[in-house]
């Protein structure tokens, strides 16, 4: 998405070489316009299969998730990082741990908003190590539903989130994908239908 690199490399600050913060426009201070055209793309990208839900996970994946669920005329289920406060509800739960944080937390979705009849598109801001997204595909799987695949807004292809993904046999598409960064530059890679 050209419009999406473009911003990246204008606003876009490289911490270092695997660290890009775009705080002014996408996951603190949100352009609205750019985060609904976002879901329209991920509409497009998926919009043939017959998606029933989008789900993302908490905080920064949430505008992207109702973006793209706008879009397709959908609902979209954010799953939380925090223990559910009822301990009568039922849950589905996936173990991620974080590598940036050196923690192991679980995230979890209410059984009543997810079942075998539902078709799953998952949406995230960024693709880095992939174990938050892994967790949500597992929760698909365990719900007994389809998962249509996963998009990202952001994909840092020089770490092993997609190639886990992939691994799985998931769809994953990107609508900027990064193949190396430095201070002062980055260098995208080409999606051929994007
Ligand atoms: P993960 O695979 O479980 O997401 O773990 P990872 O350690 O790779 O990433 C930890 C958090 O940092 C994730 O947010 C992820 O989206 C975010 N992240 C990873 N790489 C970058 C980056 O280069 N820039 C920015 N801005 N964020 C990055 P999270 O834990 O889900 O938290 P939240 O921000 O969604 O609340
Ligand atoms: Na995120
Ligand atoms: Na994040």
């Amino acid at each position: 998405m050209k419009a999406l690199e473009e911003r990246i490399r204008q606003e876009g600050q490289i911490l270092s070489d695997t660290v890009l913060k775009v705080d002014s426009f996408l996951n603190h201070q949100v352009d609205t316009a750019l985060a609904l055209d976002i879901g329209k793309e991920f509409a497009r990208l998926f919009g043939s299969a017959p998606i029933t839900k989008v789900l993302t996970i908490e905080a920064s994946g949430i505008q992207f998730a109702m973006a793209t669920a706008i879009a397709l005329g959908v609902p979209f289920i954010y799953a939380k990082k925090k223990k559910a406060i009822t301990l009568n509800e039922q849950v589905y739960f996936a173990e991620v741990h974080s590598f940036t944080r050196q923690e192991t937390y679980q995230v979890s979705i209410s059984q009543k908003y997810l079942d075998a009849s539902d078709h799953v598109l998952i949406v995230d801001d960024f693709l880095a190590t992939g174990a938050a997204l892994v967790g949500l595909t597992d929760i698909v799987k365990e719900a007994g539903a389809e998962l249509a695949g996963v998009g990202c807004v952001i994909e840092k292809s020089f770490q092993e989130g997609r190639g886990l993904l992939e691994q799985r046999g998931i769809a994953v598409r990107s609508l900027a994908r990064i193949a190396s960064m430095a201070p002062g530059e980055v260098h995208f890679i080409e999606e051929a239908d994007a």
